[in-house]
C-alpha cells in the first residue's frame, strides 16, 4: 500500500485528488493539509511514503516544503502539482529535491503512473541501502535490488559532444554514489574511447565474447569485463576498428540482457550515427542521455535526435537532455535550448578545460579526480535525478587507488 499525504490550498482540489485515488487499490490517502507548515506537521506525523503538493500556498509554499522535507523527512520524497508556464518553479522545485511534476490539469493515469514510479524508485533506492548482499570480489553476483538493471544510454546526434566523457563519469559516480553494481559498455565499437579514457589494458574486449567460441553468459562475461574506477567493469570496444563489424545487435541483445542480470545499472557509451544498430541499442535502454554542446550545428543534431527517439516511441520521460561544455560565451542559455528543442534540460556540464583536461591526461575520471570540480558536481546530480537521493547515501566501495593508475601519458 503506498501512503500519500496531499497538500494543497484548494479545498475541492484536495477533494478531487481524493476521490481520484480512491479507486486504486495500491494508494490510500494517509491525509491532507491546506498549506506547507500544516503538511510539515503531517508528514512527520503520518511518515507517508508520498507527498503530493501544490506550489503556490499560503503560510509556506511548496518549494519550502519540499527543501525541508528533503532534509528532516527524506524517506517522503515529493511530487510537485504545478500550472502550465510556472517553468521557474519547476527548476526551483527540482533543486530542492522534487522526484516528479504533475502539471495542472493532469489524468488520473499520469497522476497514478507519477505515484507509482517514484513509489517504485524509493524501494529500489531502499534495497540499494540495504547491507543484505555485499559485493562479491568478482562483481557478477546480481543486482542488489533483485530486479533486472537499468540501461543508460548515453547518446548524440553529433560527434564529439562528450558522450564518453560522461559515461565514465556518470559510471563512476553512480557506483560511488548509490553503492549498487555497475556496468560500462564501450558500444562505439569503431573507435571506442574508454580504455584509453580509465588507462585500461585492452587484452579482453567485446570481440572474444562475440568470436563464437563461447556462448554469451555469465562465465564468459565475467573472463572479458575489465575492472575500471570505483569497481566499474568495463566491457571495451574492440581493440581495432576492422573487428566492429563482428559485432551484430543480437550480440548486443543478448549481452546486454546478461548484464541487466548482474547489475544494477549498465551504462553503455555509444557512437554519434542513427545506423540501424544504434536504432537497435536505443530500443533496448530504460534510459536514453542525449548529449549536446552550445553550438547551433550540436543543438540541430539535438534536436533531429530527439525527433528520431519520439519517432521510435521512447517515452520522453526516460529522456534526459545534458548540455556539455557550458560557458559564457555561448549564444545559447538554458531558456532558449528549452525553447528551440521543448525538452528540459536535464543537467548542464560546464566546459572545464583545465580539470577535465587533467583527469584525461591522467587516465582517470574527473569525478574522482576532481571531485571539487563544478563539472563533478553536475555529474552528481545527474546521478541524483537518475537515483532521487542516491547522492552520498549508500556505502560507498573502496575509493579507487589512484596511484596504481598511472596516466597515459604519465610514463
Ligand atoms: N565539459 C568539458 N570541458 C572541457 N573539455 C571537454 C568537456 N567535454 C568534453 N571535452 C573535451 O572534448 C573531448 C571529446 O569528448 P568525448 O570523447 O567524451 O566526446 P564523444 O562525444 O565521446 O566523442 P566521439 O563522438 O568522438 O565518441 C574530450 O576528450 C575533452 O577533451
Ligand atoms: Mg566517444
Amino acid at each position: 500500500m503506498i501512503r500519500l499525504l496531499i497538500v494543497d490550498d484548494i479545498s475541492s482540489t484536495r477533494d478531487n485528488l481524493q476521490k481520484l485515488l480512491s479507486f486504486e487499490e495500491d494508494i490510500e490517502v494517509a491525509g491532507t493539509a491546506s498549506d506547507g507548515r500544516e503538511g510539515l506537521e503531517a508528514a512527520h506525523r503520518l511518515q507517508p511514503d508520498i507527498v503530493l503538493t501544490d506550489v503556490n500556498m499560503p503560510v509556506m509554499d511548496g518549494i519550502e516544503l519540499t527543501e525541508t522535507l528533503a532534509s528532516e523527512l527524506p524517506t517522503s520524497p515529493v511530487i510537485i502539482m504545478s500550472v502550465q508556464g510556472e517553468r521557474d518553479y519547476l527548476r526551483r522545485a527540482m533543486q530542492a529535491g522534487a522526484r516528479e511534476f504533475l502539471i495542472k490539469p493532469f489524468s488520473h493515469d499520469e497522476l497514478v503512473a507519477a505515484i507509482r514510479r517514484v513509489y517504485q524508485l524509493e524501494q529500489k533506492k531502499g534495497t540499494f541501502l540495504a547491507k543484505t548482499n555485499p559485493p562479491q570480489p568478482d562483481g557478477m553476483a546480481g543486482p542488489r535490488s533483485g530486479a533486472p538493471g537499468e540501461v543508460i544510454l548515453v547518446f548524440s546526434g553529433k560527434g564529439g559532444v562528450g558522450k564518453t566523457l560522461i559515461a565514465t563519469n556518470l559510471a563512476v559516480a553512480l557506483s560511488e554514489q548509490t553503492g549498487g553494481r555497475i556496468a560500462l559498455v564501450d558500444l562505439d565499437l569503431q573507435f571506442g574511447d574508454i580504455g584509453v579514457m580509465f588507462n585500461l589494458d585492452h587484452s579482453r574486449s567485446i570481440t572474444e565474447l562475440v568470436d563464437g567460441s563461447s556462448g554469451i553468459d555469465e562465465e564468459s562475461l565475467r573472463e572479458v569485463l575489465a575492472l575500471g574506477p570505483a569497481g566499474v567493469r568495463v566491457l571495451l570496444a574492440p581493440i581495432s576498428p576492422e573487428l566492429a563489424d563482428l559485432v551484430t545487435a543480437e550480440h548486443v541483445r543478448a549481452i546486454i540482457a546478461e548484464l541487466r542480470r548482474a547489475f544494477d545499472f549498465v551504462v553503455v557509451d555509444s557512437s554519434s550515427h542513427l545506423t540501424e544498430f544504434n536504432l537497435e541499442v536505443i530500443e533496448l535502454a530504460q534510459r536514453v542521455l542525449v548529449v549536446t554542446a552550445l553550438t547551433i550545428p550540436a543543438i540541430k543534431d539535438a534536436k533531429l535526435t530527439l525527433k528520431v527517439l519520439e519517432s521510435l516511441s521512447v517515452d520522453t520521460e526516460s529522456t534526459m537532455l545534458v548540455v556539455n561544455r557550458v560557458d559564457g560565451y555561448a549564444d545559447f542559455n538554458q531558456e532558449s535550448i528549452e525553447q528551440s528543442l521543448r525538452v528540459p534540460v536535464a543537467i548542464q556540464i560546464p566546459h572545464d578545460p583545465r580539470s577535465i583536461g587533467d583527469a584525461i591526461t591522467r587516465g582517470v575520471p574527473f569525478v574522482t579526480a576532481h571531485p571539487e570540480a563544478e563539472a563533478s558536481r553536475a555529474v552528481r546530480e545527474l546521478v541524483s535525478r537518475i537515483v532521487p537521493e542516491g547522492a552520498g547515501v549508500a556505502a560507498a566501495p573502496e575509493p579507487a587507488d589512484r596511484k596504481r593508475r598511472k596516466g597515459l601519458f604519465g610514463r
